[in-house]
């Protein structure tokens, strides 16, 4: 039994399975092919904050692989009126396969897994969201046809999309150019951790120069969930920190750029930039779908 709380429960190995599983898996799906390799299978899915694409892609998965999916708001469990996580994991384990997880506080997810005798998958918290930069990586390769090797910079805010890419990229020997004010740095025992695995990762606070041999500009919003307190001062923060056509000037002719959405258009990026060629958004949107069935085979499958 394992969990995918953090990028870094997954090996090398691992994501090349799981990028070719999930490649097979969207052709099949092209094909029209229907599997049921989660037949009677359930997933909880508990959200604490809000999501489409995770939400969505998760619930069509699991119908698709013929097994079910539950969507459950922490308000509407007994979680919102003081259940102990440790008790939700255990009774939760009792009838699911499997339980993903949306919360504000990544210690819940790791106290759930702790307690729970099924997989457990982070839908994103506020330290990492592996679910969505691994289907990055799919998507990375299906435009560049190649990971290692490639240079990838991010933009913005040192949050928790970017912590777990600077995680997916050691370990897919990409180079990493992290570009964010200094307040605003990604947490630093994942940069430790990302360095002890072997990752390149370059600090470089002027984006213009940061952008320069980049294969992949990747940025997200500048004020994640929970911290809409904070927006004045983020803003001023990150006001020379805009993925723009100005930005792009300084880039490789056939840079992609990538944001895990929802963006906010004339924050972090412009609308022309998101619409324009370079954008790969919404095939990063799409492939959420293809990995994360990937995932949940590879963690509640049992034939394949
Ligand atoms: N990228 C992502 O996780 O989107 P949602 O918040 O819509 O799930
Ligand atoms: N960093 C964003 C990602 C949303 C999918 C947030 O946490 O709100």
């Amino acid at each position: 039994m394992r969990h995918l709380i953090s990028v870094a429960d997954v090996s090398e190995k691992e994501i090349k399975e799981l990028i070719k599983l999930a490649k097979k898996l969207k052709e099949d799906r092209l094909k029209g092919v229907t599997t049921d390799y989660l037949k009677n299978k359930s997933l909880a899915m508990i959200f604490e904050l809000p999501s489409t694409r995770t939400r969505v892609s998760f619930e069509v998965a699991m119908t698709e692989l013929g097994g079910h999916a539950l969507y459950l708001n922490w308000n509407d469990l007994q979680l919102g009126r003081g259940e102990p996580i440790k008790d939700t994991a255990r009774v939760l384990s009792r009838y699911v396969h499997a339980v993903m997880l949306r919360v504000r506080d990544h210690r819940v997810i790791e106290e759930f897994a702790h307690y729970s005798t099924v997989p457990v998958i982070n839908g994103l918290s506020n330290l990492e969201h592996p679910c969505q930069v691994l289907s990055d990586l799919m998507t990375i390769y299906e435009h560049k046809g190649e990971l290692e090797n490639l240079m990838i910079t991010w933009v913005g805010d040192g949050n928790n999309v970017c912590n777990s890419l600077i995680l997916a990229s050691a370990l897919a020997k990409m180079k990493m150019v992290v570009s964010t004010p200094e307040k605003y740095s990604p947490n630093p025992e994942i940069v430790k951790k990302a360095i002890e695995i072997g990752g390149k990762i370059i600090f470089e606070r002027d984006p213009r120069r940061a952008v320069v041999d980049a294969d992949v500009v990747y940025t997200d919003v500048w004020i994640s969930m929970g911290q809409e307190r904070e927006r004045d001062e983020r803003l001023k923060a990150f006001n020379k920190y805009q993925v723009n056509s100005e930005l792009l000037k300084f880039a490789k002719k056939d840079v992609i750029v990538m944001h895990c959405m929802p963006a906010h258009r004339g924050e972090e990026i412009t609308d022309e930039i998101i619409e324009s060629k370079y954008s790969v958004v919404f095939d990063q949107a799409e492939n959420r779908l293809h990995m994360q069935k990937a995932i949940l085979l590879k963690l509640i499958g049992e034939k394949l």
